[in-house]
């Protein structure tokens, strides 16, 4: 399957800030508790963008460890250059493609992490395949990915605003199923864990309205089933705000819930 999808600086920054701020829990501690990270540990993250989860098992195991990140995005692997030099984190970045054999030898890592990523492959036994390829005997897999029920309320208010059918997502419309079962059908082990986190907007509407311009602006190309020019988006997004604003002032809040999945192998 091939998305015509592009992540950007801006978007990406825009959402994970959003999370931090309005969610009730912490995406980042939950996969600190449940991944086997220990110091002198390879470890490669793909699809890392600009390096959220790279920096966080740096700093968890105080940098005794080897981390490569990798992303087809050009830009923003220059963001994550930027921040470890910044923070003189000894952490490699380069390009690594999901639709491409990985630049790296038969059984090199202790642990390959890929967070919010894995939808955007195009041949999920391939891409899987390399994981697999390039962890050790025993390494650890992590995937995290939303599942069907995430953000309920986003997919609501789009569809009553557009009254159109919401695109296939990427992420959502295959993560419990053909990306477990490819997990299932090349590791030895594999297991689904769940991640539930209330984002709450009690405020205003407004961090709603950011998180909603960031998801589907035409920069990032997944939604343009719904609006044709830039012009249409605008009168898309008044409609959201609409509707958004109306739900806010009858519940005095808006609670987006994001639900999202682990899939855990052992190779
Ligand atoms: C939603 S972002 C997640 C980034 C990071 N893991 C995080 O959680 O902040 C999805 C990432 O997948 C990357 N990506 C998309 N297609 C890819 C491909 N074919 N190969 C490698 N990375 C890809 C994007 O460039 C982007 O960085």
């Amino acid at each position: 399957m091939k998305f015509n999808y592009k992540e950007t600086t801006n978007d990406l920054q825009t959402r994970i800030d959003i999370h931090t701020q309005y969610g009730k829990r912490n995406i980042d501690e939950w996969m600190l508790e449940v991944l086997p990270l220990s110091q002198g540990m390879k470890i490669l993250d793909v699809g890392c963008g600009s390096g959220k989860q790279c920096f966080l098992f740096f700093d968890h195991l105080d940098g005794e460890c080897e981390i490569v990140g990798g992303d087809v995005s050009v830009e923003l692997l220059q963001d994550a250059v930027e921040v470890a030099n910044e923070k003189e984190a000894n952490i490699q970045f380069l390009p690594v493609n999901f639709n491409e054999r990985f630049p790296f030898e038969d059984n090199s890592f202790d642990l390959v992490t890929c967070c919010f990523a894995i939808y955007y492959a195009e041949d999920m036994p391939f891409t899987i395949g390399e994981m697999h390829r390039v962890l050790k005997p025993g390494g650890r897999l992590f995937l995290s990915g939303p599942l069907p029920t995430n953000k309920q309320v986003f997919y609501e208010i789009i569809t009553e605003a557009t009254g159109k059918t919401i695109p296939p997502m990427p992420g959502s419309s295959r993560f419990s199923t053909e990306i477990m079962q490819t997990v299932e059908s090349i590791f030895s082990e594999a297991e689904m864990l769940n991640f539930e986190n209330p984002l709450v907007f009690d405020d205003s509407p407004e961090p709603f309205l950011d998180y909603t311009k960031a998801s589907i602006s035409e920069d990032r190309k997944l939604w343009n089933t719904l609006f044709d020019e830039k012009e249409n988006f605008n009168e898309v997004m008044d409609k959201i705000t609409r509707i958004a604003q109306a739900r806010f002032e009858r519940d005095g809040k808006l609670v987006m819930t994001k639900v999202v999945g682990g899939i855990y192998g052992k190779k």
